[in-house]
């Protein structure tokens, strides 16, 4: 069917045989549904996501690709008009990687700072994450490439994401964890949607009918496809008619006796008929029907997307958040400065696991600086590492394929450095295959160098013939390769200078994550000269010698990362002991914070400007130099409440238990709607920086609020207004931000509650009003014993300002009567 107009998706789906039909419901490949050559049913294309598109093949070493800053970067913008214009490019960046769907915008809440994945998600607050959502939504599908809103629901911490049961209370479930996933249907149109692993009250995620048909479909409307996390599908029949269309990656797996399931059974055959027609709508939505793309053509874009690269370092200034400013930023042109620490001369441009990507470059903050500042004025020393895992053998890596250990090679192949994913293996190796690696080390000077393997699969290494690691006959599941690797092996050599050969070997090995993958096969080899001792030393001595220091720290993809959770709060490394080892060298220290979530800082008193970068996406360190010089302003607010301790962050009880991270397959959410600010309302604890925080290199001031009637009728919307104004000398931005405070509440509710946001702009001594609308829901709860939300008759302060412990601004109004919309059969 090449026709381009709008096909009748009944006929077709009348035309389809049920082996068709049901061939549909799981995908070809990797990344690639089934085509029905017959009928003219391409094949559609699905990516990564959310912060690029990634394109087919493994998670490393793939096509170039614009790398975007990470979803926490994106959440804190506070602007929904920026993730709109950066959903249109993603769509032009999926296309340009021959896929009409990227697998984003992920929307689970930070319920606890851990959470492995928290980088790539937004906020811990609903509202800003759903309204940031549906604006990246609107921007990717105006385009034509569908979003699918992952992951639904529950999954807000990587332990055991693949088994774990989320045990959630309905009013939090409500009033926090889907609620974002209600604004992506409703507001953002989603055309696609990706279940969790996890199960949700004892039913996993990819067959639960109340979640993916009672709630997704009948009381949201959501007419779009649900497609599983990749390897999340648990059955065949059973998941089909709970309401997962498509089960992800193929071949089929849970789904292999479908057809004969299928046949036995009515049910089971409407259920598939309804199911094939959500995935042919799917390729009808993106274009695939009457215009299918080349799934094998994967362009890199980057000289010709100009605007996107200059989109990305305009994104990556507006998300960072000056956290503290004695009044050294911005830095002074003119002024030499010291730049120091692990995340300097190596950028941190996204987090890890399936969000990364090859990006087309990654700006350093150094290479930022010095393009900035001029090379003479700026001078580097590393000052320590942050690793977690050694940096990846940077040489050439050769392969040999063969089916046994012994026996001929049946293909050969070039890696550029050492971390290799086979997704696809080449032509004629099977499975269960041995490949032979090989690679050259170039050791510039006698002395003691580190070498290290991780692998998802037995491997073993040796250094010119003699075994140094053995990761074969001791290989035991850990924390590497999205919880299928091993845990990385270590080891320390003396090498003399001069070529020496290293040699790894490597067998697939099944391994349990309660995924219907077992084999995910992949190793790195790490490789490094440790830093000497007096590697902080050095660095304190440039930094007295400079005008400024500033110190780069943080942690990177390795910490951040896809099926492990966090390591703790602290920074990883010597790096708090560089801080403060440059700080008595040289006390005008500026620090460049680059993580995926918050961090202690014991040296924060003693700086004198602390900026939070996070990973900003391929321009780096041209948007943080913009920032750090005042070219731009920095625009970000925390949408994520920095704990003073991690006593204080809400689910972390001094020992590991059933709330956090989970005990024998359960973790119970007993925090209930305590997440966040919640969280530190509810126990007047003091954050380190609240939810919504942030300078400027300006100042603003609110003035009194209006309200359109302070007696408002139930359903009626209410209207806040106030002017704002730049009290300062320079162009700036300030996020407005209104709270809800229930006075006299039926059922316990959280002290105040984000009802809405806006960014604005303006010029020294410019004054402009804002405009709040409310409506019913904004003065909700979820009432779990009627199956619905309620507003209460009676009063409510509406609390005005620019954090979530800065509202001096506040409004009284009265609801006349009780407000409800009742949303389950009472
Ligand atoms: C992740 C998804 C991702 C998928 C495909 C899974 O491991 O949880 O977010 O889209 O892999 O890479």
């Amino acid at each position: 069917m090449t026709t381009t107009s709008r096909p009748d998706l009944d006929s077709l789906l009348d035309e389809l045989t049920l082996d068709e039909q049901v061939a549909l419901l799981a995908g070809a490949d990797f990344w690639r549904t089934v085509p029905v050559p017959r009928l003219g049913i391409a094949q559609l294309k699905v990516t990564d996501g959310p912060a690029g598109a990634r394109g087919g093949g493994a998670l490393v070493g793939g096509k170039h690709t614009a790398a975007f800053p990470v979803g926490i970067a994106l959440g804190s913008t506070w602007n929904p008009g920026l993730l709109h214009e950066i959903g249109h490019h993603l769509a032009r960046e999926t296309h340009a990687k021959g896929a009409g769907v990227l697998l984003a915008p992920t929307v689970n809440l930070f319920r606890s700072s851990l959470n492995g994945r928290n980088f790539e998600a937004y906020s811990e607050d609903p509202l800003l994450t759903g309204k940031l959502a549906a604006a990246y939504i609107q921007g990717l599908q105006s385009q034509g490439v569908a979003a699918t809103v992952k992951h639904f629901a529950g999954n807000e911490s990587e332990y055991q994401r693949g088994t774990i049961n989320s045990v959630i209370a309905e009013r939090a479930l409500r009033e926090l964890y889907l609620l974002p996933f209600e604004f992506a249907v409703k507001e953002g149109g989603t055309w696609a949607v990706m279940s969790a692993y996890n199960k949700l009250g004892d039913t996993y995620a990819s067959e639960h009918p109340r979640l993916l048909t009672t709630i997704l479909r009948d009381e949201w409307g959501f007419d779009g496809l649900v497609m599983s996390d990749w390897g999340g599908t648990h059955s065949g029949a059973e998941s089909v008619r709970a309401g997962l269309d498509l089960e992800m990656p193929g071949p089929a797996n849970a789904r292999a006796e479908l057809l004969e399931e299928a046949r036995n059974d009515e049910t089971t055959r409407q259920a598939v008929r309804t199911a094939a027609r959500n995935v042919l709508r799917l390729i009808e939505r993106t274009g695939t029907l009457a215009d299918p793309r080349d799934v094998r053509d994967e362009a890199e874009c980057d000289e010709e997307y100009a605007d996107t690269r200059a989109l990305i370092r305009r994104a990556g200034a507006e998300g960072a958040v000056l956290l503290k400013n004695a009044g050294i930023l911005p830095l002074s042109d003119g002024a030499t400065v010291a730049v120091i620490g692990p995340n300097a001369a190596t950028a941190q441009v996204m987090g890890g696991g399936s969000a990364q990507m090859n990006a087309h470059r990654k700006v350093s903050p150094l290479e930022g600086l010095r393009a900035a500042l001029g090379e003479d004025n700026v001078t580097y020393a590393v000052g320590c590492d942050n690793d977690k895992f050694l940096p990846v053998l940077n040489t050439p890596v050769t392969i040999e394929y063969r089916a046994a250990d012994t026996g001929p090679v049946l293909a050969r192949d070039t890696h550029p450095q050492g971390e290799v994913m086979w997704f696809a293996l080449p032509d004629g190796v099977p499975q269960d295959f041995r490949a032979h690696l090989q690679a050259t080390l170039h050791v510039s000077e006698d002395g003691e160098y580190e070498l290290s393997l991780a692998s998802a699969g037995l491997s073993r290494l040796s250094v010119d013939g003699e075994d140094v690691i053995d990761n074969w006959t001791a290989f035991q599941q850990g924390g590497t390769f999205l919880g299928f690797g091993s845990d990385e092996i270590r080891v320390r050599r003396t090498l003399t200078a001069g070529e020496h050969q290293i040699q790894v070997e490597f067998a697939p090995q099944a391994v349990a994550t309660g995924m219907s993958i077992t084999a995910f096969n992949a190793l790195r080899i790490g490789f490094r000269r440790p830093l000497p001792d007096t590697s902080v030393h050095d660095a304190a001595r440039i930094a007295a010698e400079a005008d400024i220091a500033v110190i780069c720290i943080g942690t990177n993809g390795d910490w951040e990362t896809e099926g492990v959770d966090r390591w703790g709060l602290n920074l990883p490394g010597r790096q708090d002991e560089l801080v403060h080892a440059v700080v008595a060298a040289n006390p005008n220290t500026v620090i460049l914070l680059q993580t995926g979530g918050p961090v202690l800082m014991p040296w924060l008193d003693d700086v004198q400007a602390v900026v939070q970068a996070w990973f900003p996406g391929q321009e780096a360190g041209h948007a943080i130099a913009d920032v750090l010089l005042g070219h731009t302003d920095p625009g970000g607010r925390l949408p994520q409440t920095f704990p003073a301790r991690l006593e204080d962050d809400p689910v972390h009880p001094e020992t590991p238990d059933v709330q956090y991270p989970g005990e024998e397959g359960h973790v119970e959410y007993q925090e209930g709607l305590y997440v966040g600010y919640r969280h530190v309302d509810l126990h007047s604890t003091t954050p380190l920086f609240p939810f919504g925080f942030g300078l400027s290199y300006t100042t603003f001031e609110l003035d009194a609020a209006r309200l359109s009637t302070s007696e408002v009728q139930p359903g009626e919307p209410v209207t806040v207004t106030l002017p704002v104004r730049n009290t300062g000398t320079r162009e700036g931005q300030t996020v407005v931000q209104v709270y809800v405070h229930d006075v006299r509440t039926t059922l316990e509710r959280p002290e105040k509650e984000l009802k809405g946001f806006t960014k604005v702009t303006l010029a020294p001594g410019e004054t402009r009003d804002v405009t709040f609308t409310l409506e019913g829901r904004a003065f909700a709860y979820y009432d779990d014993t009627r199956g619905a939300w309620v507003a209460d008759e009676g009063d409510f302060q509406l609390l005005i300002g620019q954090s979530s412990t800065d509202l001096p601004v506040r409004v009284s109004l009265r609801l006349t009567g009780e407000w409800t919309e009742q949303v389950t059969q009472a």
